[in-house]
């Protein structure tokens, strides 16, 4: 018997049109509700994300000891108090922490544990159990923290942590937001000054985030401290949308004719919006307005129109980090383009939710979209009158931006598509179809 979940995607029935808000930012909402629970005190959080992987976050902050009370609320957010362990520490958890599919909650989670004396089981589901660890447990290690097995490369591994934790300078192999700020919480308990250098510019969230908590965080191009032993104090934070969910709504009035739509407070982040730069250097109809303060997390509007004649653009290897979550939607926007999309120094996709290397040429393939990689680039012919064929059934590989990529093939023309898995959206996006399909009535 067949037992794959399959969903079909039916075309919209009218242009997308009008504005909306997308649910809260999930490298945020993660960050917010870690800060919190390692502070001191209760912080209030407001527009958190309810999704699968910040839930894995919430459960693993409640199983070290803090009490979080954050409820949905009408418009689909969290909202509510966290109250941290602050100088207590964390309490030693009777059980494996289950990180789900979320790397962000499992690496993260490894530098908040390092300074402190308590054993703590690792784990997450088959994805996750793939996805490399090593980047962060070998400069924990460095820092005096063990790991058992020793030095092993996945999950699931048992962390101890050590009061004595040392303060290290470090130069990171890759542009890694989760392990910059793995080594950063860790080198809040470290005594003396914690760096780490990037070989390119990766998120901020966090050094933007800890004055809030406050606690100094020092910002260099390509370069992040903090100065350690420090403790963070209880805050108020204020979850902007995710532009890694915007950015499919974005990309469906990019391809759907006569749609025009508005994204309201979404994060700005320039370590996020690649993906608006690239989309402008195709000749996309989008725009963006700022609305924040210098030094805070920026957050403005997103404008984008039905784009008709998109042209291909080469994305260069250092900008990658700043859009690599939306490659696989910018890989179908490609498609549709005149001329070769190049994107430089893809390596990392391989080691994301699923190898999204693999599944944009399997995807595109499906699509008769003539697609490949050299080294470390993926190259894509766009045919700007794509027709996409009948009776296509794409496997979202049970990830998240995969299920929703494909999705926009069915949603944006005149033929339906068959998802496999394609609940697995619950880890960032829960109600992308309710959103999608909300703006094109
Ligand atoms: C994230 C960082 C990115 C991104 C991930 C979330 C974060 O990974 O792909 O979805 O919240 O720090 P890197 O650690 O590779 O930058």
């Amino acid at each position: 018997m067949n037992t794959l979940q399959t969903t079909r995607i039916e075309p919209l029935d009218s242009p997308l049109d009008g504005a909306v808000r997308v649910p809260g930012d999930k490298s945020i909402s993660h960050r917010a509700i870690m800060f919190a629970a390692m502070a001191e005190g209760t912080s209030r959080l407001t527009g958190v994300l309810d999704s699968a992987d910040v839930r894995s976050t919430i459960g693993a902050m409640s199983s070290l000891g803090a009490q979080v009370a954050l409820e949905r609320q009408i418009d689909g957010t969290l909202a509510g108090g966290v109250t941290g362990w602050g100088a207590a520490g964390p309490s030693q958890p009777d059980h494996a922490i289950d990180c789900g599919n979320s790397g962000t909650t499992a690496r993260l989670l490894m530098g908040i544990l390092a300074p402190w004396n308590i054993r703590v089981e690792i784990t997450g589901d088959d994805s996750l159990q793939k996805r490399p660890m090593r980047r962060i447990i070998a400069p924990l290690m460095k820092m005096g923290v063990r790991f058992e097995p020793e030095a092993c490369e996945t999950l699931p591994v048992t962390e101890i942590g050590t009061p004595a934790l040392k303060a290290i300078e470090y130069d990171s192999p890759m542009a890694s937001a989760q392990l910059k700020t793995s080594v950063l919480l860790a080198g809040l308990g470290a005594q003396g000054e914690t760096v780490i250098n990037e070989p390119a510019v990766s998120r901020n969230h966090t050094e933007l985030m800890l004055p809030e908590f406050g606690v100094k965080a020092g910002m260099a191009f390509r370069r992040a401290s903090v100065e350690g032993p420090v403790k963070l104090q209880a805050a108020e934070v204020d979850v902007p949308g995710d532009p890694s969910s915007a950015a499919f709504l974005i990309c469906a009035a990019l391809l759907k004719q006569g749609s025009s739509i508005q994204i309201e407070n979404v994060s700005l982040n320039p370590g996020r919006v690649g993906f608006i730069r690239t989309l402008e250097r195709m000749g996309a109809s989008i725009e963006v307005r700022y609305l924040t303060a210098e030094g805070k997390e920026p957050i403005g509007v997103i404008e984008a129109a039905y784009t008709p004649d998109l042209r291909g653009c080469e994305i260069p290897s250092q900008h990658i980090a700043s859009e690599i979550d939306e490659i696989p939607v910018l890989a179908l926007v490609a498609a549709h383009a005149s001329g070769i999309t190049v994107f430089r120094g893809v390596s990392e996709l391989t080691k994301k939710e699923s190898n999204r290397l693999d599944a944009i040429l399997e995807g595109l393939g499906l699509l008769g979209v003539n697609a490949w990689t050299e080294n470390e680039n993926l190259f894509i012919e766009g045919q700007p009158d794509l027709v996409v064929p009948d009776g296509l059934v794409f496997d979202s590989r049970k990830d998240h931006r995969l299920a929703m990529t494909w999705a926009l093939t069915g949603l944006c023309s005149q033929t339906p598509v068959d998802i496999i898995d394609f609940d697995c959206v619950k880890v960032s996006f829960p109600r992308f179809l309710e959103a999608i399909r909300g703006l094109a009535r």
